[in-house]
C-alpha cells in the first residue's frame, strides 16, 4: 500500500511521465505475450551469430577494434562517472558493435530510446562527432522512485553534447516528438527503453515507418519477450542477432 502511494506521489510530482501509466496498464491485455522470455531466448540462441559475422554482413567489415581501445580517455571518464554515481542504472550494452554500425552507416539522423548512464549515447556521439549536420535525439524517462534524473547521461563529456538532445519523456510522448523534430526521416534507431511486449509492439512500427531505406533498426534485450520476433514477421525481415553477455541484440535493415 505504502509502495503504491509512493508511486502515485512520484508521478504527481513528475506529471510529464503520467502517460506511461496508460502504457503499463495496456500490458494486461498482452499478458501471455509478456511472459515469453524462454521462447524468445531459445529463438535468439538458435539464430544468433558472432558480432564479427554480424558486422561483416551489415557493413562489410568483419574485424573491429573495441571501443575502449579506440577511445581510452572517453572510456576512462565514463567508467569514473559510473563509479562516482550514487544510483545504479542499466549498464553498457554492445557499444563497440553499435559504434562501428553507426560510423559505417554515416548516420546523420538518429533516435535512441533509453539512456540511463548513457553508454550507447556515448558510442553514437563518438561515431558521429565528425559527421557534418549529424544529430542524436535520445529519449528517456528515469527509473520510477530512484532519483536518478540528475545522472541520466552522466558518462557523456561536455565536448560531445553539441550534437545531442536529451528528451526526458516517456516513450509514448517522446518518440513521436523526436520523430517530428527529425521530419519523420531517420537513418538509425537504437531501441533500449520499454522492453515490455506492449511497449515494443507500440514503438517499433512507429520508428520503422520513419527509417530510411537501408537504415538500421537496432533493438536491445530482444530475448526479454517475443515482441522483436513478432515485429520481424510483421515487416517481413530476417534479423541479424548477436549475443552480448547473455543478452541479445537484434538488427533489421529497412
Ligand atoms: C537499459 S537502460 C538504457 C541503457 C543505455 N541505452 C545504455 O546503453 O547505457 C533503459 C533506460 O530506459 C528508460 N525507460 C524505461 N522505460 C521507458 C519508457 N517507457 N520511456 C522512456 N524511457 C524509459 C529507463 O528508465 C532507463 O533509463
Amino acid at each position: 500500500m505504502i509502495n503504491k502511494l509512493q508511486t502515485i506521489l512520484w508521478f504527481l510530482k513528475k506529471p510529464q511521465y503520467i502517460p506511461q501509466i496508460v502504457q503499463v496498464l495496456k500490458r494486461r491485455k498482452n499478458a501471455t505475450h509478456e511472459n515469453t522470455r524462454d521462447e524468445a531466448t531459445k529463438w535468439c540462441k538458435e539464430n544468433s551469430i558472432s558480432q564479427q559475422e554480424a558486422l561483416k554482413f551489415l557493413i562489410g567489415k568483419g574485424t573491429f577494434t573495441e571501443f575502449k581501445e579506440l577511445f581510452p580517455e572517453a572510456f576512462a571518464f565514463a567508467r569514473q562517472q559510473v563509479a562516482n554515481c550514487p544510483v545504479e542504472m542499466g549498464g553498457e550494452g554492445a557499444i563497440s558493435f553499435l559504434y562501428h554500425l553507426v560510423k559505417a552507416n554515416h548516420s546523420k539522423k538518429i533516435i535512441e530510446t533509453g539512456v540511463a548512464y548513457g553508454w550507447s549515447s556515448l558510442a553514437i556521439l563518438l561515431a558521429i562527432q565528425n559527421q557534418h549536420d549529424a544529430k542524436l535525439i535520445s529519449n528517456d524517462m528515469p527509473y520510477i522512485k530512484m532519483n536518478n534524473d540528475d545522472f541520466v547521461g552522466c558518462v557523456i563529456p561536455e565536448n560531445l553534447k553539441a550534437k545531442w538532445e536529451l528528451q526526458r519523456l516517456p516513450d509514448v510522448k517522446g518518440i513521436p516528438l523526436a520523430l517530428k523534430k527529425l521530419n519523420h526521416e531517420i537513418d538509425l534507431c537504437h531501441y533500449d527503453s520499454d522492453k515490455s511486449y506492449t511497449g515494443r509492439m507500440w514503438a517499433s512500427p512507429l520508428l520503422w515507418s520513419a527509417l530510411k531505406t537501408g537504415g538500421f533498426f537496432v533493438s536491445d534485450d530482444i530475448n526479454d519477450n517475443i515482441a522483436f520476433k513478432h515485429f520481424c514477421e510483421q515487416v517481413n525481415r530476417k534479423p541479424v542477432i548477436i549475443e552480448h553477455f547473455g543478452k541479445y541484440v537484434g538488427i533489421i535493415i529497412k
